[in-house]
């Protein structure tokens, strides 16, 4: 069931991408890194589907959780305009994170664009001695987040699609370079498909496990209604999975990348 909750922060990051501080003890505290939660975009605009947004990070003390949202289109926007001490319907937190096994002493998260986001939670919570993230973005305007990650892991490494901050080029080819170093115990990725199909064939030439968060469309997000199926692998056969509800996050070597 959906519940309303108050915004106690609401700030813009960059341009087009801001951040809101809901006040929830219960998603602060149920919710994993990875998982997601449904937003109600309002009643006016014809906007009748919630969007699914990532759980960014949570504050278990204070029994708040963050949300960064880059405006799209029309629920995104709407959400753009919310403001401190402003209500938000919210559905959650839904879905399967990701997995945290103590036995991983050396991680990497690599996540994209949008994707970056359910990545902070992860090293907050993740266990591991060693932890690294390479973080891809468009250009050094869309930078965000840096300090907040760079806090909670060893090394950041960034990169910008047009070399405006950071390393020039993919994350993939910086992963690549860095496992050359030093292997990696687990691999964590979250962003555009391309990216992570290639992080997925990375992850096999290395011989590391490795988990993707995926990114569909949702109708429900309760399991409900179909809209956001990927194809993963049963057996020798494949089927028509849920993302909403067995994901988002997957092994792997469990997603169909077509
Ligand atoms: C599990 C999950 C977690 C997400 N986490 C975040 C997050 O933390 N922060 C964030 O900013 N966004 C996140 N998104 C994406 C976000 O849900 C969409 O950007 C949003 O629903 C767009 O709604 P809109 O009404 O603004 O745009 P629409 O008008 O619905 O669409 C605008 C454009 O975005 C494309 N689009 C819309 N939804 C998706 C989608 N799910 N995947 C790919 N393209 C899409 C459309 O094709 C269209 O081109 C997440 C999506 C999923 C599935
Ligand atoms: S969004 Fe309805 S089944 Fe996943």
């Amino acid at each position: 069931m959906s519940t309303n909750y108050k915004i106690i922060k609401a700030e813009f990051l960059n341009a087009d991408t801001f951040k809101l501080t809901v006040q929830s003890e219960k998603i602060s505290q149920k919710a994993r890194p990875g998982q997601m939660v449904h937003i109600k975009c309002g009643d006016e605009g014809g906007v009748l589907l919630r969007r699914p947004i990532s759980i960014c990070s949570v504050d278990r003390e204070k029994g708040t959780f963050d949300i960064v949202i880059q405006i799209r289109g029309k629920g995104t926007k709407i959400l753009s305009k919310y403001r401190a001490g402003d209500m938000i319907d919210i559905l959650g937190p839904l879905g399967q994170g990701f997995s945290i096994y103590p036995k991983h002493k050396k991680i990497i998260v690599i996540g994209g664009g949008i994707g970056i986001f359910p990545l902070l939670q992860l090293l907050k919570d993740h266990p591991a001695e060693n932890k690294k993230a390479i973080l891809g973005f468009r250009n050094k305007s869309c930078v965000i987040l840096e300090e907040e990650f760079r806090k909670e892991c060893n090394e950041l490494l960034i990169s910008t699609d047009d070399g405006s901050y950071g390393e020039k080029g993919f994350v993939t080819d910086i992963l690549k370079k860095e496992l050359d170093k030093e292997p990696a115990d687990m691999l964590f990725f979250c962003g555009p498909l391309p990216m992570m199909k290639l992080g997925v064939g990375i992850a096999n030439e290395y011989n590391i496990p490795c988990e993707v968060s995926m990114e569909q469309r949702m109708g429900c997000g309760i399991g409900a209604c179909l809209t956001c199926v990927c194809k993963t692998k049963n057996g020798d056969d494949w089927e028509y999975t849920q993302v909403c509800k067995r994901g988002p996050v997957f092994s792997g070597d469990k997603v169909i990348f077509e």
